[in-house]
């Protein structure tokens, strides 16, 4: 067997460990004589490890008694059209459209009210964060959404915007449990699982339980209503239920890390070992502004595509794979999430260095 290092922006790189013991429960889960994958949502071993995975993932984020945490389907694309579907009583929401995925969203929940873009970073094609600390928020928003790390672009919002006291709903898909967060701040925090905790096909949903209720736009599918999900603890309809076991094993790994304040300091070092390098190297040229930089993307350049594309394919030879950029930004991304060992990123950067030497 020979791994190589995943560079994926998702599904992405998991814990090895988290893989082994998967595997190793493949055939009989603990003594069930049968797999996870299986078994019946409705049984006591099954109920136990939703439980468990619910509680794991409250104590690594301190996830108040208020905040209901909902397993859903659909990914987080999804929830583009179910935030507004039950949040718009006012039928009215500002966006803050740093990215394509944040933009996606603004696109969707225009389809539900009136929907305002109160600002954006397109104009220097999403490489920076826009200064939110006074923006014009409607009066009668219901809420005000961002999407926290931008996957494609390689920015984080390095401190949450003034809402004004409106609710704020985040995505966080490519920085969910990079580092400790503060949960009251969010009316929604919800992401994709596939980019730092699981396979592909789940959305955790993180609500607060005041925006749960029956009061959601005319003609919402009962599927598409928090409240069906809230109700019946993700257990409406069949789950995901081998997705929610895996994301329940990553949760214990990233307890027995020591949790998301050692993951932060960890994927810190990660981040700085490559930023570094690229804001020394001669060749290759980081395309986020400094202060936005993401801990989780790192999107980078030569200036020429040639070149860019042979880098990938070198790369891919010398086990570093899945570093070409989102197909509609070109060049390089790098994604770093929790379960990328600090040496696959030194591995990375000796490459980039002796690329750099090779064709400089
Ligand atoms: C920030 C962000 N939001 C949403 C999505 C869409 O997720 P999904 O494919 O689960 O719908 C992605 C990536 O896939 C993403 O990076």
């Amino acid at each position: 067997m020979s791994r190589v290092y995943n560079f994926s922006a998702g599904p992405a790189v998991l814990p090895e460990e988290v893989l082994k013991e998967a595997a190793a429960e493949m055939l009989d889960y603990k003594g069930c004589g049968m797999s996870v994958m299986e078994m019946s949502h409705r049984s006591q071993v099954f109920d136990d490890i939703i439980k468990e995975a619910e509680q794991d993932l409250r104590d690594l984020m301190h996830i108040p008694d208020n905040y209901k945490v909902l397993f859903l389907q659909g990914g987080a694309s999804q929830q583009f059209a179910m935030i507004p579907m039950n949040l718009m009583k006012n039928k009215v929401a500002d966006y803050i459209v740093t990215g394509q995925w944040a933009k996606k969203a603004y696109q969707e929940a225009q389809k539900y009210g009136k929907v305002n873009k109160i600002a954006t970073s397109e104009d220097k094609t999403f490489s920076y964060i826009p200064d939110c600390s006074d923006l014009p928020v409607s009066p009668d928003a219901d809420y005000v959404y961002i999407c926290e790390n931008n996957t494609i672009y390689g920015t984080k919002f390095k401190t949450l915007p003034n809402t004004k006291g409106k609710t704020l709903v985040a995505d966080v898909s490519s920085c969910f449990l990079s580092e400790p967060v503060d949960v009251t701040k969010y009316g929604i925090i919800y992401g994709g699982v596939q980019k730092n905790i699981g396979p592909a096909g789940m959305v955790i949903s993180i609500i607060r339980e005041d925006l749960i209720t029956d009061e959601v736009l005319e003609g919402t599918p009962t599927m598409l209503k928090f409240k069906t999900h809230a109700d019946a603890g993700s257990l409406y309809n069949t789950p995901n239920c081998y997705c929610i076991y895996m994301c329940g094993k990553v949760f214990k790994w990233l307890k027995k890390m020591g949790g998301l304040e050692v993951m932060k300091e960890r994927n810190e070092k990660k981040a700085k070992l490559l930023y570094d390098y690229l804001d020394s190297s001669k060749l290759f040229k980081g395309t986020v502004e400094k202060d936005s930089r993401s801990l989780m993307n790192v999107p980078f350049v030569t200036g020429d595509k040639d070149l860019d594309a042979k880098f990938v394919k070198e790369a891919k030879a010398a086990g570093l794979e899945n570093l070409k950029g989102h197909r509609t930004v070109g060049g390089m991304r790098a994604s770093i999430y929790n379960a990328m060992p600090y040496e696959g990123v030194e591995a990375l950067v000796a490459f980039m260095k002796k690329f750099e030497e090779e064709n400089l």
